[in-house]
């Protein structure tokens, strides 16, 4: 599985072992950005990505690194410890800068099968409120599933924390990465987001935001498409000497998709040439001709497997 943590603080204390821990447990590749180290910047207020494009934000090529990590992780991670009561002005500058993303203007349709985790800690008290900052964000971007982890460690430093509470912690963690493992591929967000969905919907038929309405139509959103209802199914690419093919198939991960073509990488038969024949027959994809946009696109010259952005 992949995990994106975003730390909303630079230091390793008690919420960064929380959060890694989390993410160790749950187990895969973890890439983990800090703030405000890897991203420092203030929203300008200047509202070039709602009106017009992301891309026009002035700190878009510096975000752009999270966001493609975020975007393609099974596993989002948000972590903040308490500051006032509330997430780090680190976290919530960073947040401000997905606003866009919100259901209400242009959600990323991938966020829909994601699970996200949020993670605060407290000397005492302010994790309801820390986590609430961050959660919110999973909410509105259309996150299928949000957990919030929240404890009060009674100390400003990791290293001081019990020894009691960092083995009641580890419990509590263990049995959340259980969660999270056992629900992973298989993400459908809740009640409250279909009906938020839908009202966005009927919002952007008669919308008053040109960017917004031409991504929920190419979307196919405003008709009968649903972001979480390509679930079922996944179009992904093959690119060899003999031309790029397109397959559709049951929707896997992408940790079991690159396990699967490496699988069938070492055992078809060279002589034959018959890896898409195979491919299809042990792992059942069906060739197609064109569709929209293919979720991943397999180069077996190089043997890499990448999700695709568009
Ligand atoms: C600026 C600042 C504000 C804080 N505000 C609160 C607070 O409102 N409530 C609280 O219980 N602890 C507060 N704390 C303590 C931290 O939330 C707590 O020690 C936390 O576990 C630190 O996590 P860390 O080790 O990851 O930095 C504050 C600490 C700082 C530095």
């Amino acid at each position: 599985m992949k995990i994106t943590i975003i730390h909303g603080q630079n230091h390793k204390g008690s919420t960064y072992h929380l959060a890694h821990s989390l993410a160790e447990k749950i187990g895969g590749n973890i890439t983990e950005f800090f703030l405000p180290k890897d991203f420092g910047e203030f929203c300008v207020g200047c509202t070039a990505c709602f009106m017009d494009s992301e891309n026009k934000c002035p700190h878009y090529e510096k975000l752009s690194p999270i966001t493609r990590a975020m975007d393609e992780a099974d596993v989002i991670i948000l972590a903040s410890p308490v500051y006032v009561m509330h997430a780090s002005g680190a976290m919530k500058a960073f947040l401000d800068h997905y606003g866009y993303r919100f259901m209400v203007h242009r959600p990323e349709e991938r966020m829909f099968s994601k699970q996200g985790v949020v993670i605060s800690t407290a000397a005492g008290s302010g994790t309801k409120g820390a986590n609430k900052d961050m959660a919110d964000s999973l909410f509105w971007w259309g996150v299928g599933k949000v957990y919030k982890h929240g404890t009060a460690v009674f100390e400003t430093s990791w290293e001081r924390v019990s020894e009691k509470k960092k083995q009641s912690e580890d419990k509590k963690l263990s049995a959340l990465a259980q969660k999270i493992k056992a629900r992973n591929g298989r993400v459908k967000p809740g009640i409250k987001t279909k009906m938020f969905f839908g009202v966005m919907r009927i919002m952007q038929k008669n919308g008053f935001n040109k960017a917004d309405m031409d991504h929920w139509k190419a979307k196919g959103w405003t008709e009968k498409n649903r972001p979480w209802k390509k679930n079922g199914f996944m179009i992904i690419e093959i690119e060899y000497y003999k031309g790029d093919i397109l397959l559709l198939g049951k929707r896997r991960s992408q940790d079991q998709l690159q396990k699967e073509l490496e699988e069938v990488e070492k055992i078809y038969n060279k002589n034959e040439d018959n890896f898409i024949e195979f491919l299809c027959k042990k792992y059942v994809w069906v060739m197609i001709d064109k569709t929209e946009n293919p979720e991943y696109t397999y180069d077996r010259d190089i043997g890499k497997l990448v999700a695709n952005k568009y």
